[in-house]
């Protein structure tokens, strides 16, 4: 009798009765008998990683794992399907932990984000995917993948975002995405995927709002079918030597309205460069713009464009005049011309822009500002010119700029 006690005693205790708490490891943000826990300021092991899991509730909604960023230490984990305790858990963030590989037998019924960007992980199947039927958003950028089999993601009927940045991917299996018709947002930044394959991709993915092809060695994009993707909203193409403005190429998409060509070999706008599209939003720093002198902007170079931000940092540009910007001067909200090697503070860098009201001008070499600036500057809410020469700030700097709320570094 003693000993039957004894046995259901222990048993409440370190089950029913053990409430869940936070553990030390972690911090927990509980609303009711929800959690969310984040374990980001410790490194982590399968060890701790299996006593964590065991100390959770049942109710836990979102798990983050990260190893802390300021200290050294590396977390180390392998996939543990402890987790599938967890039936109520939405987010999922495993993120550079070293895992080489999924489990088969995950079933996260609620599950609707699972981040596993920077792992090891070099082989997935349609069996990794089978048990979150709710995924909405899967980030596997930064792993090892190398080949993806056809209808790996077969199961993911609801998935929205997709990233698949940076592993090496050289070769993607015929219908790939086939049956996906949530998806949304596709990052494939940064492998060598070649373009027959991509297109091949966009066929049952036409309803695709936003894509990303950043870094995938595309020296032009002529060959890319776009038409195929009409509803594109975004689209990413940055870090890829790309000479010219793919002008042709965007007439295609008449909604698109963020466009990124960053880090390219760009030396000049063409005219209409980009017609019968809707960008509002063009990020052209890290190009050549300033290597040819005078004429790199043509007069008509963004007709009939929405055009409200305008990057051209980073351009070797010594010398800037608003103007250039022809069919953009009305309406231009902010322009950046950060990093470029602009000397002496001019009039002519903004004096016909109607609309400014950021301006970005961070290390070029400006070593003074005057002590009276164009009206046009009462309006700035932001300016930046950090890292420039400057040795002083005019004392009447805040009725200069009156409507600036950051404040800047002269350093
Ligand atoms: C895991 O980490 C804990 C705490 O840092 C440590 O005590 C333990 O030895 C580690 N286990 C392994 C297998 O490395
Ligand atoms: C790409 O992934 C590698 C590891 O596979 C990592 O070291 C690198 O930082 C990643 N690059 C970017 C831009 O994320
Ligand atoms: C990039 O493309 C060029 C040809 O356009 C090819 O010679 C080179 O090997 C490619 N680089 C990578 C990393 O795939
Ligand atoms: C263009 O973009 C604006 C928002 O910037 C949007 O309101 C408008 O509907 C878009 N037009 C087309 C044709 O996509
Ligand atoms: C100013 O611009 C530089 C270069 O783009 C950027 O790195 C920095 O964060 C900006 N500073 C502020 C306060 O926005």
């Amino acid at each position: 009798m003693f000993c039957y006690v004894f046995f259901l005693w222990s048993f409440f205790v370190t089950s029913s009765f053990a409430l869940p708490s936070c553990p030390s490891l972690c911090e927990c943000d509980q609303k009711d008998s929800s959690w969310n826990v984040y374990c980001r300021k410790a490194v982590i092991n399968d060890t701790v990683y299996a006593e964590v899991l065991n100390q959770l509730p049942l109710t836990l909604r979102s798990l983050h794992i990260q190893p802390p960023t300021n200290r050294g230490g590396s977390n180390k984990l392998r996939w543990n399907d402890n987790i599938n305790r967890f039936a109520q858990l939405r987010v999922l963030r495993l993120i550079n932990c070293q895992i080489p590989a999924m489990s088969r037998s995950i079933r996260l019924p609620s599950l609707e984000v699972l981040d596993l960007r920077s792992n090891n992980i070099e082989h997935a199947t349609m069996s990794n995917f089978g048990g979150m039927p709710k995924l909405r958003v899967l980030d596997l950028s930064s792993n090892h993948l190398n080949i993806l089999p056809t209808g790996v993601f077969t199961y993911l009927r609801q998935l929205r975002s997709l990233s698949l940045s940076n592993n090496t991917i050289s070769d993607l299996s015929t219908n790939l995405l086939r049956g996906l018709n949530s998806l949304r947002v596709l990052r494939l930044d940064r492998n060598p995927i070649p373009i027959e394959q991509i297109n091949d991709l966009f066929t049952d993915i036409s309803q695709l709002d936003e894509l990303y092809l950043n870094h995938c060695n595309l020296s032009s994009i002529s060959l890319l079918a776009l038409d195929r993707i009409p509803q594109l909203r975004q689209l990413g193409i940055g870090g890829n030597d790309l000479k010219h403005v793919p002008s042709k190429e965007m007439r295609s998409l008449s909604q698109l309205s963020v466009l990124d060509l960053s880090y390219n070999s760009i030396q000049e706008i063409p005219a209409c460069a980009l017609c019968n599209t809707n960008v509002s939003k063009l990020d052209l720093s890290n190009n050549l713009l300033g290597i040819a002198k005078g004429s790199q902007f043509n007069e008509d170079a963004f007709r009939n464009i929405p055009l409200r931000h305008l990057d051209l940092s980073f351009n070797h540009l010594d010398e800037f005049d608003s103007k250039w910007l022809g069919w953009a001067q009305e309406e231009l909200t902010s322009i950046a011309l950060s990093g470029n090697l602009m000397k002496h503070f001019d009039e002519v860098w903004t004096h016909s822009l109607k609309s400014l009201v950021h301006l970005e001008m961070a290390y070029n070499h400006i070593k003074y500002i005057p002590v009276q600036l164009p009206t046009r500057y009462y309006h700035l809410t932001s300016f930046n010119i950090s890292g420039n020469e400057l040795s002083y700030l005019p004392d009447n700097i805040n009725n200069l700029l009156p409507n600036v709320k950051v404040s800047f570094s002269s350093s």
